[in-house]
């Protein structure tokens, strides 16, 4: 199966009207469009969206609303390097922690001993690979608990639930990704989804300098019209997207892969990967082939994080790809 974007061509027509609205309406950015990319991706998502241009400018947001600046944020090592340089460039200090061996996501054991530890002002949590990271509402108590600010990566997770429940809904705010190779994609661009009515008027400021009282310094992390035209299009067809991926991977590679991310009960992937613990013939590669720690030269003793770097591999798992 060779990547594909997982676009219905019936669907260009539709955009294409849209565009065609855009253009005649001599609004490029900060219109409709992006109004309505938010209000389906918030019901969907089960939480008031923002939208932004990338994951990045979503994510400092967030991390500037809450203050982390020469404060510490716990992150594990298994993920992209945007995770940790998220909180690097909002000013804090990056601590990493291990991952699981099952779920390949934040190890809560590894937590509870950086959190006491380094008393951290906030965690980073990577639902890797789609999946919702399976020790999630313990990962959500001890941080409520220990008044740490909770913050979800689902840059993969688009569609991702768990017992009904979407990503971003444990945290204090869940931040997409819309690039090229996610599920669902706008080529560039990213979601913040929170309940906190705070963070939001925070975040619709920051992501525009600040206007219109400039107290917030902010910079440009606006989406464009045509864009989330994109965005408004593809989230109608998300639920679908992911029954899809969830029913092949049912018949076609479940039976083929026993050894392979196996999810709890009432847990449904979004399955941006599908991943396997024994090399495959045709694998499209790891998820991550280098810790975070690795590539920032650190010395860290996460052993999982190792092992998982080692030994994964990602079954090709594409919408309607041939
Ligand atoms: C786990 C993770 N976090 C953050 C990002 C950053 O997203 P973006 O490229 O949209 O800024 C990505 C990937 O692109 C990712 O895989």
């Amino acid at each position: 199966m060779k990547f594909t974007i997982g676009f219905e061509k019936e669907d260009a027509k539709k955009l294409h009207a849209c565009w065609d609205e855009i253009f005649a309406s001599q609004q490029w950015t900060e219109a409709k469009f992006t109004k309505l990319f938010e209000e389906k991706w918030a019901a969907c998502n089960q939480l008031p969206s923002l939208a932004f241009s990338s994951w990045g400018g979503a994510a400092l947001a967030a991390l500037e609303f809450f203050n982390v600046r020469g404060k510490t944020v716990l992150c594990p090592s298994n993920t992209f390097m945007a995770t940790p340089y998220s909180a690097i460039k909002a000013g804090a200090k990056v601590e990493f922690v291990d991952c699981n061996k099952d779920d390949l996501c934040l190890s809560l054991e590894d937590l509870k001993r950086k959190v006491d530890q380094h008393k951290p002002a906030a965690v980073w949590v990577v639902h890797i690979g789609g999946h919702i990271a399976f020790e999630i509402e313990e990962i959500s108590r001890l941080c409520k608990e220990k008044g740490i600010i909770l913050l979800e990566d689902c840059a993969h997770a688009h569609g991702a639930s768990w017992n009904g429940r979407k990503a971003g809904v444990w945290g204090d705010a869940g931040i997409y990704s819309f690039y090229a190779t996610k599920t669902i994609t706008t080529g560039e661009g990213g979601m913040l989804v929170s309940r906190n009515n705070d963070l939001l008027e925070y975040a619709k400021k920051y992501r525009n300098y600040g206007k219109f009282d400039y107290v917030v310094e902010g910079l440009n992390y606006r989406i464009n019209e045509f864009s989330a035209a994109i965005g408004a299009v593809q989230t109608d067809r998300l639920d679908e997207i992911v029954a899809w991926k969830n029913d092949y991977a049912a018949k076609h590679l479940d039976p083929k892969f026993p050894h392979r991310v196996k999810f709890p009960e009432g847990m449904i992937s979004g399955y941006y990967k599908y991943i396997v613990f024994d090399p495959i013939e045709k694998s499209t590669g790891k998820v991550y082939d280098q810790p975070c720690h690795k590539i920032m030269k650190k010395t860290y003793d996460l052993p999982n994080t190792d092992w998982a770097a080692q030994n994964h591999w990602c079954v090709p798992l594409y919408y309607k790809g041939e």
